[in-house]
């Protein structure tokens, strides 16, 4: 199925499950998935294509190791093995985010810091995260499996020094052995532990363990789209579920009477609450709790409810969450999908219980791989 490699470690890394296709054809099977997914359906849209399609991703992790012949290696396992694919060069990430890589590889080299072995748990580094936003600010969070880090404070000033863009150093611990990369202490060694992003004209905080879109372009296709869809009116009152830092229902409280904004991130949540007063948005306010819990306390309490924008992990959404989404009953819901197979099941519960899909707007988030994003809107059928 390959057509022109562009990346030198196609081969090896997998990361890019469409590595070798051309954009085109990219864009012509995910389509076709969704078309699949969806023989019945006469409104599905023309898949929205990502501009940039290269180097768009905003947030990169990798992993330390060595190679056979103890030489660094700083990338990814590769699809189902333990062989790291480094990551000198990646056609999807962000080039700033590969250049403070390799500079930090560069300096743990200078001052003998050393790599976290997997086979005899010690060691010090062990991932690094990075993160960028459209302000030109990057985050560098620094994961070692032990609290010491080898001359800590001239590597610190050197990370600055080489990446002038690099406006918060985190240093995380973890010292557990699960697939996390984060651990549960971190100590903010530069900056104010945040970097802001700018999308839609409204000011978003992010925190190293916050969610937020990966395809700067592509979120705000993907947001006008949903909001478009919500065909909101002044006196809304809107549920943005699994709201994040609150990106969505932030941008779309000046259309609406009020909006409430639900999430299980408790970091998220604090973002979410400070973006609002960022942007002066009065009329919103932020639940942390399970988003189905918090569905079943609105229809236990019959709270007036008219559309709700939902944008839940690739698990999609619980029973809970469905069941009270239909005793609620708004007029509007539209759906914000990563996974199109939990999309479906969805889709096919709210259905059955009085809504139609008025439209599916399939949006490219992630080139090169094999993820779909979706937004779909359904109306509540007169009863
Ligand atoms: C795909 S993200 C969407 C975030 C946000 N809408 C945005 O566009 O930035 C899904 C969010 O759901 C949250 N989440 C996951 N499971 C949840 C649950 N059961 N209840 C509430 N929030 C949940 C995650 O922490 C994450 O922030």
């Amino acid at each position: 199925m390959k057509e022109n490699n562009v990346c030198k470690y196609a081969d090896v890394c997998g990361g890019c499950d469409y590595q070798g296709l051309s954009y085109t054809k990219q864009l012509e099977l995910k389509q076709e998935k969704i078309n699949d997914l969806f023989p019945k359906e006469k409104n599905i849209l023309p898949i929205i294509p990502s501009d940039p399609y290269i180097n768009y991703r905003n947030k990169v992790q990798v992993t330390f190791g060595r190679d056979e012949k103890k030489k660094i290696v700083v990338g990814n396992y590769a699809k189902d093995s333990h062989y790291l694919v480094p990551i000198e060069e990646c056609m999807i990430c962000d080039l700033k985010i590969i250049e403070i890589i390799n500079s930090i590889v560069r300096l743990i080299k200078k001052y003998h810091i050393s790599i976290y072995d997997e086979q005899v748990k010690k060691g010090t580094m062990r991932h690094l995260l990075i993160r960028s936003s459209s302000l030109n600010e990057y985050m560098v969070i620094i994961v070692t499996g032990s609290p010491h880090i080898n001359y800590q404070k001239e590597f610190i000033r050197d990370i600055k020094k080489f990446n002038p863009l690099v406006k918060t150093i985190i240093h995380n611990i973890n010292n557990q052995h699960t697939s996390m990369i984060l651990g549960p202490k971190s100590a903010v060694r530069y900056g104010k532990g945040f970097i802001k992003d700018e999308l839609m004209g409204y000011r978003f905080k992010i925190s190293p363990s916050s969610f937020y879109q990966i395809n700067h372009s592509q979120a705000e296709k993907l947001y006008t789209n949903a909001i478009k869809y919500a065909e909101l009116s002044k006196s809304d009152i809107v549920i943005d579920a699994y709201c994040g830092t609150g990106t969505i229902g932030i941008i779309l409280s000046k259309y609406v009477k009020e909006v409430i904004g639900v999430e299980i991130n408790e970091d998220a949540i604090k973002d979410a609450l400070e973006n609002a007063q960022i942007n002066e948005v009065n009329n919103i306010s932020f639940v942390c709790d399970e988003a189905g819990k918090y569905m079943r306390k609105l229809a236990k309490n019959k709270k007036k409810i008219d559309i709700v924008i939902m944008d839940p992990p690739r698990s999609g959404a619980n029973e809970d969450f469905l069941n009270s989404l239909i005793t609620l009953k708004p007029r509007k819901v539209v759906y914000i999908s990563c996974n199109p197979d939990t999309l479906k099941r969805d889709l096919t519960y709210l259905q059955k219980h009085n809504y139609q899909i008025k439209n599916i707007q399939p949006v490219d988030m992630f080139p090169y791989t094999m993820h779909i994003e979706t937004v779909v809107s359904l109306e509540l059928k007169n009863q």
